[in-house]
């Protein structure tokens, strides 16, 4: 039998109890945040990368010959506006600075997302700003891997969230999902006899085929390829009886988290070449022989981390929880989604302009797990915002009246928006973020409250750009 997880007591994100969740968790706020702090890396040279596991800007520092990583981002150099959500912002950022992101005894982190909001940043800006909106729902249209859904639960609020890539949903709801000690026995049973059965296909050499194009298949060694169709095939076989949310959902998404690790692949992106991964994976991986069960025991040792943080998840939030709601869409159809209600607080990190493109990320994931073909795969395709692959400066700004109109829809009148952007890159030129939404809130009917900054090493080489909180009302 399973251990319970140790008591996440000890951790920056565990709320001391029930209430506002998590309440106690922000730093001392205040408008007195200097705008000049600097980066703070000890005199030492930092080598960047950008970590696509968790999407974090890692900073490897060389000392003493010995690589010394940090899943810190920069902390933040200006804060403007009203003086006391100013402060909100500004702290959200300073606290992701001195915190690990992949700390958290709850599922955060928990599967890569290109990108992934810093854990500490929803933390704080929720802490700091539900005080100050009605009571309501939490929303989030650009979802990712539910970083914000987890928040908004540890802070007793409803929660909705939109992402056009359907893994979203499905990694989303693992990560939002509380598991006391019984369920977690009843996963860890029907995941034993996956795992068994997995391996006896191995013994046994028994053909299966994975449901993946040549050139993904061309990512994996012959052998591990046939492990994992096979392994994709006994969580396929499992009957439906718990709902399609249920148990073969988190098995599910326990594979797609392994598929990159035992691939050829470096990372899910490019730029993590000799950096420690925050999941203990090296880039020397890379190349490495993946050995026969390999790809059945690191998904059975990620099932079981899952369960670990499911378990936690309960310990503080019980079953007496809030909806969390998750739905493939755009996060331009917001109203559609949300019908007659209103979001007291948005929180969402949209992708950087012209600098991701979020459907070529998860390819690999898609296809093996059948998500990569019908109305759902086209239109992450078609619709995904501000990719890299279709940036120009006239679709940016068409796009961004698009997202502002629908935000705007649904905020309750007295309700915050708090967008994360970061300097957008359109061909050579590079976007202030800030100043971009400045000059396109008003028309859609928002206003800008504050904003905070911080720097952020570009991952393809180029120079730092900015990431911005930016906390809009509507006028
Ligand atoms: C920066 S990531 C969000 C990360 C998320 N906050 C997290 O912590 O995991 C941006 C997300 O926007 C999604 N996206 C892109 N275009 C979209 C659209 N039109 N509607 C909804 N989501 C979209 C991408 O699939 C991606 O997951």
């Amino acid at each position: 039998m399973r251990q319970p997880p140790r008591a996440p007591a000890a951790s920056p994100h565990a709320p001391a109890s029930r209430g506002p969740r998590g309440a106690d968790r922000g730093p001392a706020r205040g408008p007195d945040r200097g705008a000049d702090r600097g980066a703070g890396t000890g005199g030492l040279t930092p080598r960047w990368a950008v970590d696509e596991n968790t999407g974090l800007d890692r900073a490897v520092d060389r000392v003493a010959g010995q690589r010394r990583a940090q899943a810190n981002l920069l902390p933040p150099t200006s804060q403007r506006g009203d003086p006391v959500m100013a402060a909100v912002l500004y702290d959200a950022l300073e606290a992701a600075s001195t915190t690990d992101a992949l700390a958290s005894p709850y599922p955060h982190g928990f599967h890569s997302w290109p990108a992934g909001l810093h854990p500490t940043i929803a933390a704080t800006v929720l802490s700091g700003l539900l005080p100050m909106v009605p009571q309501g729902g939490v929303v989030d249209p650009f979802a990712g891997g539910g970083t914000v859904g987890l928040e908004a639960l540890l802070h007793d609020r409803p929660f909705v969230g939109t992402d056009l890539n359907p893994l979203s949903r499905m990694v989303g709801t693992e990560r939002c999902r509380p598991r006391s000690l019984t369920q977690v026995q009843a996963v860890a049973t029907v995941l034993a006899g996956v795992v068994e059965r997995s391996k006896d296909r191995v013994r046994q050499k028994q053909p299966s085929r994975a449901p993946v194009s040549p050139e993904i298949a061309r990512q994996y060694a012959p052998h591990t390829l046939m492990e994992l169709a096979g392994l994709l095939a006994e969580i396929d076989a499992i009957p439906r009886d718990g709902g399609p949310e249920g148990i073969r959902n988190t098995l599910a998404v326990g594979f797609s988290a392994i598929l990159t690790k035992v691939s050829n692949r470096r990372g899910d992106t490019d730029g993590t070449a000799g950096i420690p991964r925050p999941d203990g994976i090296e880039s020397d991986d890379v190349g490495k022989r993946v050995g026969r069960f390999i790809p059945t025991e690191r998904f059975e040792a990620k099932v079981h981390e899952l369960l670990d943080k499911q378990q936690a998840l309960h310990d503080v939030v019980g079953d007496d929880i809030l909806p969390v709601t998750l739905v493939t869409a755009d996060a331009r159809d917001l109203p559609g989604v949300l019908g007659r209600k209103k979001a007291s607080l948005i929180l969402t990190s949209p992708p950087y302009g012209g600098t991701y493109d979020y459907t070529h990320h998860h390819a690999h994931r898609l296809a093996f797990l059948g998500l990569d073909a019908g109305g759902d795969a086209q239109s992450f395709d078609r619709r995904e915002l501000f990719a890299r692959r279709r940036a120009n400066p006239s679709a940016f700004d068409d796009e961004t009246k698009q997202m502002l109109a629908s935000l705007a829809e649904v905020l309750h009148d007295d309700g915050l928006c708090v967008l994360v952007v970061g300097d957008a890159q359109m061909g050579t030129a590079r976007v202030d973020a800030a100043a971009h939404l400045e000059s396109l809130v008003h028309a859609a009917g928002l206003a800008m409250v504050a904003v905070a900054s911080a720097p952020r090493p570009d991952f393809t080489g180029g120079r730092d750009r900015l990431e911005h909180l930016v906390c809009l009302r509507r006028r």
